[in-house]
């Protein structure tokens, strides 16, 4: 029997115990040596658990009740957009037109989808005021990776080979200088100024002969819009190179401005964030890649377009840097994205936005009294605290982050950006009212305080979960990742 407040048995098999019941068999049964190589063919059975349908619906909707997502609770993690993922989404993905297609299916048979497909593509165009977009890459990293791979064979293309540095300022998040080094690139680290932004006497020193790219998040990841994004991308351009928008924080910008109109030549979106793809589970994202056009012949293929005839996938593009993905994309992201647009049309898309910065703004300034605000400024959709003051009475960030469970919440993002010490970044997205603003912010006041009268019960926390701390290390180092029969 499962208790809420005890740790879940995970063992439960019982020898002989089945959760199915199957029909005789009623087609002559295979000679599996007649149709398998004996290499593939068990010799005893697989040790599964045993166990009753009912077994296995307690133990995984126990499971399920233990897991903190969006639908359940508060969300603040900052650079992640966890707002709430509307259900008409989820029915349209169902539709048996979308959900039952096989990539394999002849184009003629999927017109449709691929109808889809394109109109999200146009939107997007429009969105991030690009010229054209592909929808293939799985997420933001591999969105990165995709636009950097283009930016490569761009220049190759003008005999530019000796640009082998990628730009990358130092609140930037990690998979932008990971991206650029699995693209083959060396990246180059630009400071921050004191106001934040990026330090323009320190990228006018790094810039040269040798700048492929600057990427760069506006807003950046303390939340702060890049004023001076117009003489950044004039810096870039004028040594040649390219600039890059990482766009995973649209919902600060989305219909307010367009990274194509601030001098991005290519830009990812997050689909599964902005554009309320489920995410946090590991589970499918969609990271499409828009390009102005000198990057469209090095867009990866097939590229969708549309043609008299119809819909059509044209794998004929000689400067292309192949297929990026199998098929094109992860389609039920795109369907529940596309689903996104239109329920909310371009004046919806907008009063997120502006909703979004009106929650980041009310709670930072909330809560400026009790922590460190190391940027002082308007924020845009999210923004940093450090806990540098709770450090000296002896409570880090981490305290506080598991101190938050005890309230029911999901922390916010810890020690992200680098460059703040003990930093707490909170996006509250535009989709929570403002009573659960105001709760959570209680909540951080009186752990603010209580840092000063008792810092044991947030040095000690969580105190309600039904496992303290986790030994992370260990999590990470022997993982158990699947049944082994105890
Ligand atoms: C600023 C920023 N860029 C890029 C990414 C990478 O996106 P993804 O997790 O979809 O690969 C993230 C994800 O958290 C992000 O916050």
């Amino acid at each position: 029997m499962h208790k809420d407040n005890q740790p879940l048995v995970f063992e439960l098999s019982k020898e002989g115990r089945t959760g199915y019941s199957l029909t005789e068999l009623d087609v002559p049964e295979v000679d599996l040596s007649e149709i398998l190589p004996s290499s593939l063919i068990r010799e005893e059975a697989a040790e599964l658990p045993e166990l009753s349908e009912l077994d296995i619906m307690r133990h995984y909707t126990a499971l399920s009740n233990r897991n903190h997502g969006v639908d359940s609770g508060f969300y603040p993690l900052g650079s992640c957009t966890m707002k709430y993922n509307p259900k008409i989404n989820e029915a349209v993905a169902r539709f048996s037109g979308f959900a039952n297609i096989h990539p394999l299916q002849d184009e003629s048979t999927v017109q449709g989808a691929m109808e889809l497909m394109y109109d999200l593509q146009e939107h997007l165009v429009e969105i991030t005021g690009m010229d054209e977009v592909t929808l293939q890459p799985a997420a933001g990293a591999h969105g990165e990776w995709t636009a950097l791979m283009m930016i490569r064979a761009f220049h190759e293309a003008n005999g530019d080979v000796q640009r082998t540095k990628v730009l990358v300022p130092d609140s930037a998040h990690g998979t932008n200088p990971a991206s650029a080094a699995v693209a083959g690139f060396d990246t180059v680290t630009v400071k921050t100024a004191e106001n934040g932004l990026v330090d323009l006497e320190d990228l006018k020193t790094k810039v040269g002969d040798d700048t492929a790219a600057l990427m760069l998040t506006n807003p950046n990841t303390l939340g702060l819009f890049e004023e001076d994004i117009l003489e950044i991308a004039d810096i870039i351009h004028s040594v040649g190179g390219k600039v890059y928008y990482d766009g995973a924080n649209l919902n600060a910008v989305m219909s307010k401005a367009r990274p194509g109109d601030m001098g991005f030549d290519c830009v990812h979106l997050n689909l599964h964030k902005t554009f309320t793809g489920p995410h946090g589970g590991g589970g499918p994202g969609s990271g499409p890649v828009g390009v102005k056009a000198d990057l469209i012949p090095f867009l990866p293929t097939p590229v969708l377009v549309k043609t008299d005839e119809g819909f059509a996938f044209d794998y004929n593009r000689p400067q292309t840097i192949g297929r990026v993905k199998p098929y094109y994309g992860n389609f039920g992201i795109n369907v529940r994205a596309y689903t996104y647009i239109r329920t909310m049309g371009p004046d919806g898309l907008k009063a997120v936005t502006e909703q979004a910065v009106v929650n980041a703004n009310y709670m930072m300034r909330r809560l400026e009294p009790y922590f460190e605000l190391p940027y002082k400024q308007h924020c845009k959709h999210e923004f940093v605290l450090s806990a540098s003051r709770q450090k000296k009475l002896g409570v880090r960030t981490l305290d506080i982050a598991k101190r938050l469970l005890d309230f029911g919440y999901h922390p916010p993002t810890t020690y992200f950006p680098l460059n703040v010490e003990e930093a707490l970044m909170i996006e509250p997205t535009e989709t929570e009212s403002k009573e659960t603003l105001d709760e959570f912010c209680d909540a951080m006041i009186q752990i603010a305080k209580e840092t000063e009268e008792n810092p044991e019960i947030v040095q000690e926390a969580p105190h309600t979960t039904v496992i303290n701390r986790l030994d992370e290390t260990r999590a990470a180092r022997n993982p158990v990742l699947r049944y082994q029969k105890a």
